[in-house]
């Protein structure tokens, strides 16, 4: 098959949208990349590295806003999301239509780019489960979508812009996949002060010196994927000539939420210790992936970190988790 050359991103000023910008610049078959970002979360700073590369372009574009694109493009990518729970929280008509009325808009964008469409959907989807099936969720799982919560906006979008992908790109003949993360880690992860993802919060509360806030008796269980093993799943599917049309991209390994805790406070000298505080209504006990198709394709998901930390991260080769400040500071091995 002929690289694909020719790539619009919307959301790529995002956390996962820049990296794998920056991947796909590396590549000397890529001969275009446009983004597309309304800035809401995404940070220019996130692209600084590319930006005098002529073969990018970047606008100030909402995608929930009437777009008229005209140029050919291989892939669309819609990355685009209000993905903090903090934020979706505060806006959940955005987050609702990002996902349907910007989402819809990139199908037709992509029909006439006579491109492949991408949509970034979320393990969310999955909703809650006590107790998962064993060997993971699969693709075909069944979802337990939990409605009228201050956090259904997410999952909900998520569901309907899988839907509306799948009939809208269809009927325009476009060809698409769904792609579904479980968390995602790494460089350049927004840490704002409300922000809701459980590493960002830790890391941020550990360099504080504050208690690290564990919800419920944390042992919940979730798995963590480093960027770099998450781009590389991209570029695998982005280069495949038909990929399975929705995919999970993600760690296999269970970490329960309190390891993590404490990973992070001993990586960071943190002894104020871990504080347990009230669970969030309908938080899934458990997720893990089930990887046998992405791994179909060749993937293979990285090093597992926790052996990986049993060294200083400082020592470590792969690429840690580097937050904002001073010195950019390195906390998680891949
Ligand atoms: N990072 C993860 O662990 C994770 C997990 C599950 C799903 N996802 C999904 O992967 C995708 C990328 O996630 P991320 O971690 O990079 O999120 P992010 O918040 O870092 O990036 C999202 C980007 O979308 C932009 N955006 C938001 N609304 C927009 C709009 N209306 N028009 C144009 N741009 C808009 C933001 O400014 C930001 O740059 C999202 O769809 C997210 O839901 C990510």
């Amino acid at each position: 098959m002929i690289p694909a050359k020719r790539f619009l991103v919307a959301g790529g000023a995002g956390f996962i949208g820049s990296h794998l910008v920056r991947r796909l610049l590396r590549e000397a078959s890529t001969e275009e990349i446009t983004v597309i970002d309304n800035f809401s979360t995404g940070d220019p700073a996130n692209l600084a590295e590319v930006k005098d590369d002529p073969r990018i372009t970047v606008l100030t574009v909402d995608i929930t806003e009437p777009l008229h694109h005209h140029a050919k493009y291989d892939w669309v990518l819609h990355l685009a999301a209000i993905a903090n729970p903090t934020d979706y929280e505060k806006s959940p008509l955005e987050t609702l239509h990002v996902n349907s009325r910007g989402n819809e808009q990139l199908i037709r964008l992509a029909a006439r780019a006579e491109a492949r469409y991408a949509f970034f959907s979320s393990s969310e989807v999955y909703g809650y489960y006590r107790q998962i099936p064993r060997g993971g969720l699969r693709e075909d799982t069944m979802s337990h979508l939990v409605l009228n919560q201050a956090r259904s906006p997410n999952p909900v979008g998520k569901c309907f812009g899988e839907e509306i992908t799948k009939y809208l790109a269809d009927r325009y003949g476009v060809p698409y996949v769904i792609i579904r993360p479980f968390n995602v880690y790494g460089p350049d992860m927004d840490i704002k002060t409300n922000y809701g993802r459980v590493i960002p919060n830790f890391i941020r509360w550990a360099l504080s010196a504050e208690s690290l806030k564990v919800q419920g008796d944390g042992r919940q269980i979730r798995t963590f994927c480093h960027i770099d093993d998450f781009i590389e799943a991209l570029m695998i599917v982005l280069q495949h000539p038909a990929p399975p049309t929705v995919l999970n991209i993600g760690s296999p390994i269970p970490t329960p939420v309190l390891t993590l805790a404490k990973l992070v406070n001993r990586l960071t000298g943190n002894t104020a210790g871990i504080e347990f505080v009230e669970k969030y209504p309908y938080e899934t006990f458990s997720r893990i992936p089930d990887i046998r198709r992405i791994r179909s394709l060749g993937w293979r998901p990285g090093s597992n970190w926790k052996k990986a930390s049993a060294k200083p991260s400082t020592g470590s080769k792969a690429a840690p988790l580097r937050l904002p400040g001073p010195g950019h500071q390195n906390i998680l091995p891949a």
